[in-house]
This record gives structure tokens, C-alpha cells and sequence, in this order.
């Protein structure tokens, strides 16, 4: 299983992390219907390869060339379909009404706001998991991906809520540091619905007459 294969970070250069998927996904989705994911700078694909893994439709992108070919190799190497693409996501085409997840892992997405919502289905969720804006104090980090007290409640105010933490945990970015303040967030785009209701299967304007039982409701 992806999730439990051991990695030696010590004998590797550049940035030390954990290879193994974002534990708060994973949690994320685990009685969730596989559908379209978009994994929004992927990295070298851990995010992306779990979810692929698990019968997911993934396309992930990131700016950097070799990271995507990494996530390719593993995919080729797992037997995974991964449509992993080398790309800026200010030039991503992230499309209306795709996505039944969208993943968000130490990735700053401040500035995609306004593409990424309409990008989403109706009911798909958005998942994300980066640094509290505390965790300045404690270590080098660009401001961009942290996020203050409450303030990822805020950016997805339009959605419904899943489940939000802000807590002292070990973070999958800078793993040498036992733990750190992060923030979590897993939300979902409502339904859209046209005004009035839905009564017996019939659709009624909002100034319909309803009989319930022995009430009239006006
Ligand atoms: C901290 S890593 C997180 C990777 C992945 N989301 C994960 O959790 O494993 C940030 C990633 O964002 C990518 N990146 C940075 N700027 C980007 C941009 N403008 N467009 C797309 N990807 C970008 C980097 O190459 C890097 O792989």
C-alpha cells in the first residue's frame, strides 16, 4: 500500500517531506465515492498516486518539470493512470463544473480563488491542509502559505463546512520539525437550488399553496 511504503528522506537532497499521502486526505476520503481529483501543485505526485491508487480519476499539475516526471515514473511503475501535467497555475484551465475534489495540500491558492470554486461540481469538496500564520514564529515560511486564525472559514464562507482544524500537529512539509501549528480544511460546494421546493417529487414556486397533512402552508 502506498500509504506504508518507508522512505529514506536523509539520503535524499532538496526538500525534506513526507512521500506518503497528506493523512488529512486520506481521512478525507475514505468513504467517499472515487471521482474526478484535481491535485493543484502536485509536487512529485503523493497526493495524487493514494488517490489513483484508489480508483480516483486524477489529473495533477506542477510548475516543476522534474517533480511531474517523477509522479509520472511512479505511476508507470505502480500501474496507476495519472494525468500529470507540467504547468503554472496562473495558465491552468481549471474549467467549470469538473472537479469532485480538489486537493490543496501546502499549496497557496489565494489567487485561484475565483477559478477554482466554479471549477468545482456541485458537491464536490475541497481539501486542504498548510501552515498557521503563527508558524512564522517558529520557522521560515512564505507568508502566502499560511493562513490566520479562521481565515480558511472565511475564503470558503459559500460553502458547507466539512471539517475545519486548527491544531499542533507534524506537518508534511519541513518534517524535521516535530510539530507545528497547521490549519485544515475540508469543504463542500452546495447543491445549486432553484428557489421554492421540491414537494412530492413536484417542483413548486415559492408562492405555491403546500397541503401538509391537515395544515395548508401559505
Ligand atoms: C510545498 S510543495 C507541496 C506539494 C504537494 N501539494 C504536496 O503536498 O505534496 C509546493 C509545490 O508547489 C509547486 N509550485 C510552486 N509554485 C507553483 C505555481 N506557480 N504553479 C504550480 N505549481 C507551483 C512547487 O513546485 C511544489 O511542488
Amino acid at each position: 500500500m502506498l500509504q506504508n511504503q518507508p522512505f529514506n528522506n536523509r539520503n535524499r537532497a532538496g526538500p525534506v517531506f513526507n512521500h506518503n499521502p497528506n493523512a488529512f486526505l486520506v481521512e478525507c476520503v475514505r468513504n467517499r465515492r472515487p471521482g474526478k481529483a484535481l491535485d493543484v501543485g502536485m509536487g512529485s505526485g503523493r497526493n495524487s498516486l493514494f488517490l489513483a491508487s484508489r480508483g480516483w480519476d486524477v489529473t495533477g499539475f506542477d510548475i516543476a518539470y522534474v517533480a511531474v516526471a517523477q509522479a509520472r515514473n511512479r505511476a508507470k511503475k505502480l500501474g496507476v493512470k495519472l494525468n500529470a501535467i507540467v504547468k503554472r497555475d496562473a495558465d491552468f484551465d481549471f474549467g467549470t463544473e469538473q472537479w469532485d475534489l480538489i486537493v490543496l495540500t501546502y499549496q497557496p491558492f489565494r489567487d485561484l480563488l475565483p477559478k477554482l470554486k466554479p471549477s468545482l461540481k456541485a458537491g464536490g469538496v475541497v481539501v486542504i491542509e498548510n501552515f498557521h500564520r503563527d508558524t512564522m514564529r517558529e520557522r521560515l515560511l512564505d507568508e502566502d502559505a499560511t493562513y490566520r486564525n479562521n481565515e480558511l472559514l472565511g475564503l470558503f464562507s459559500d460553502f458547507r463546512i466539512l471539517r475545519y482544524e486548527d491544531t499542533a500537529a507534524k506537518p508534511d512539509w519541513g518534517i524535521e520539525f516535530p510539530k507545528n501549528r497547521l490549519v485544515r480544511l475540508e469543504a463542500q460546494k452546495g447543491d445549486i437550488q432553484h428557489p421554492g421546493c421540491d414537494w412530492k417529487g413536484v417542483a413548486k414556486p415559492t408562492t405555491a399553496n403546500v397541503h401538509w397533512g391537515v395544515m395548508t402552508l401559505l
